[in-house]
């Protein structure tokens, strides 16, 4: 069924426009709900709509929470915040997190011998943590820019060893102690809490898949014990203050020196082939499937990782699933069992769900929370409800270990609903509902997914070729994540309302001044207002004009008003985003500049994490 004649089937009528409709089926949930609103839809306030709102949720509608006057595009090359607010540089590629790392240099891209002493490449997820009286900031570094890390190399190729390592070093995870001085916020340089994870580091497989043959190597006969994250993407705080961190992209890392290998059946679902993307395999055998075939069954996992202590081993915790894991947003039920909300980010994909055997008791061991429970996937009905699938022995006919390392095969034997592109979820501390960025899907209604899944559109995903994204919400029944049923809606539909018409032009709390594509990093600060972060189309035009570079928003759950706070380099997409202890400083991550930022002219373009404050020093979030 298209999205139109789902739409007739709901709420036959053709007195309203495409998007009123849309609309009125949100309120009419948010209205069994409760009453709030769903969409800040003037019209369906004052039209067809009317009816379902109460007095609330019109002062809802007119309310606004944010403290700042929204900013305009921008197209250059630096970063722009509001009126009021100041950003500054907290650290860059290349920075030295320890003193004996070399200064970084421009015209070699930094010192192989002692890149793994300094803060990594294409800063991504991050958590602060309160760790004793220090504040600590892990912070993933997710893939390496090869033209720009080894400017001596033809088109970014490893031309030894050497370059193989420094790739290897400039990835992964940094942990580093931050402070804020005199003269802005800093890196305690040699800080004893400062820490490089990189695609060597030792690092320990628990859960159901732990010891299975899959996961057993000539290195390692155990099968529990393996070298290096990768690709390291979004990112999770768990209630025990820990730091989880995100395996994504991890098939890019994998080759073969034997052309005529044979690749395993299970590597096709997940975009593992004889072609890397590094060509790591020429000089490191270890990423070389030819030799070592279940390597990149190794990968692929949420990590976890203690920032408190630098010298233990983090651990890879199957139980959570083998895919390409965007982020991990944890929440608890109310009895304290641990949920954690994850989206495998490739087109036609799915939306996970694992809730915890054993309940979190604070002060108790933490060791084994995250090794015992169950996977869910999410199914959403076309009439606004939807319900978390059990991903068990009796329900995939499969063995649970195959479940933890073969997750998408396992989610499409119960039939989940296909995705467009999950990246982060953000659960709402103030309202029991979570979030979750479905960023675009160029083959939406046109490819089925690498598994054979059909794509045609569905309720949260009612676009053929989304280029735009949407950012959809689910409210758990009898409010506890551990539901297995819940209602959804959409918050929002990024689109164009200058260049395009009817669904292509968002929903309507997208206008000129607002629009974005492609929403990718979310997080709610804890007076539970969404900041949304871009990863879009910046060519500002087209499709695209008026929406300029990618940019940093606020949406307000409760009236739907979406505003524009941050504008990043050109070519750099916006990712990671924490705060301070005492919540005057705003983190954020800008990553991949094509502008030569900060550096100016000449120079190259280096990722950085930026410290935002008030001019007057008050909280943002
Ligand atoms: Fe690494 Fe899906 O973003
Ligand atoms: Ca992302
Ligand atoms: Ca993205």
């Amino acid at each position: 069924m298209s999205w139109d004649e789902w739409d007739e089937l709901v709420r036959p009528t053709d007195e309203t426009t495409e998007f009123d409709r849309i609309v009125e089926a949100g309120l009419s949930r948010r209205g069994f709900l409760g009453g709030l609103v769903a969409f800040g839809s003037g019209a369906a306030a004052m039209g067809v709509g009317a009816n379902l709102l109460g007095s609330t949720s019109v002062q809802a509608l007119e309310s606004d929470r944010f403290a700042f006057q929204p900013i305009s595009i921008a197209t250059d090359s630096t970063v722009h915040v509001p009126d009021g607010y100041t950003w500054d540089i907290l650290v860059k590629w290349g920075d030295k997190l320890f003193s004996d790392a070399t200064d970084f240099d421009h015209g070699t891209g930094g010192d192989p011998a002692t890149s793994d002493r300094v803060f990594g490449e294409n800063t991504d997820g991050m958590e602060l943590f309160v760790i004793g009286d220090k504040q600590v900031i892990a912070v993933n570094h997710e893939y390496a820019n090869p033209k720009i890390n080894l400017p001596h190399t033809e088109e970014g190729k490893p031309q030894s060893v050497e370059d193989v390592q420094k790739l290897q070093n400039l990835q992964g995870v940094a942990v580093m102690e931050v402070i804020e001085r005199e003269d802005g916020w800093q890196v305690v340089v040699d800080s004893p809490l400062n820490r490089r994870i990189t695609h060597n580091t030792p690092m320990k497989l628990s859960g159901p898949a732990a010891g299975h043959d899959l996961l057993k190597t000539a290195a390692d006969q155990t099968g529990t014990k393996s070298l290096g994250t990768f690709n390291n993407c979004g990112a999770g705080k768990t209630p025990w203050g820990t730091y989880l961190t995100c395996e994504e992209n991890f098939n890019g890392y994998f080759g073969s020196s034997d052309e005529s290998f044979q690749v395993p059946e299970d590597f096709k679902r997940y975009g593992i082939g004889l072609e890397s993307r590094y060509d790591y395999q020429k000089f490191d055998e270890r990423f070389d499937i030819s030799k070592n075939v279940n390597e990149p069954r190794r990968a692929g996992y949420i990590v976890e990782i203690d920032p408190g202590d630098p010298a233990s081993i983090p651990v890879k915790r199957t139980a959570l699933g083998r895919f390409k894991h965007e982020n991990a947003a944890c929440a608890l039920a109310r009895d304290g069992r641990v949920i954690v909300y994850m989206g495998d980010d490739e087109r036609g994909e799915f939306l996970y769900k694992f809730v915890s055997d054993d309940v979190y008791t604070p002060g108790a061991s933490t060791a084994s929370l995250l090794d015992k429970g169950t996977l869910h996937v999410a199914k959403f009905n076309d009439d606004g409800t939807g319900e978390w699938l059990a991903l068990t022995e009796e329900t995939t006919g499969m063995p649970l270990p195959e479940i933890c390392i073969y997750s998408r095969m396992a989610a499409s034997k119960v039939g989940a609903t296909t995705m467009d592109r999950p990246e982060w979820v953000a659960v709402n501390p103030v309202a029991i509902e979570a979030y979750c960025a479905l960023t675009n899907n160029k083959n939406r209604g046109i490819k089925p997914n690498a598994g054979g899944d059909a794509t045609p559109v569905n309720g949260p995903n009612p676009r053929e070729e989304n280029h735009y994204g949407q950012i959809v919400r689910w409210y758990p029944e009898n409010d506890d994540h551990v539901d297995p049923k819940f209602k959804w809606d959409l918050f929002v539909m990024a689109g164009n309302p200058d260049v395009k018409e009817g669904l292509y032009a968002g929903s309507e709390n997208i206008n000129s001044g607002n629009m974005f594509n492609s929403p990718d990093g979310m997080m709610f600060d804890t007076t539970g207002l969404l900041w949304i972060q871009t990863d879009g189309n910046d060519k500002n035009e087209e499709d695209f004009a008026g929406m300029g570079n990618n940019q940093m928003l606020v949406g307000d759950p409760v009236s739907g008003c979406i505003e524009r706070f941050m504008t990043v380099p050109f070519g750099a997409e916006v990712t990671g985003i924490t705060w301070s202890a005492d919540k005057r400083t705003l983190f954020v991550g800008i990553q991949h500049p094509k502008a030569p930022f900060p550096d100016g002219d000449g120079k190259l373009a280096r990722s950085s994490i930026v410290a935002v404050k008030r001019a007057d020093d008050a909280k943002i979030g």
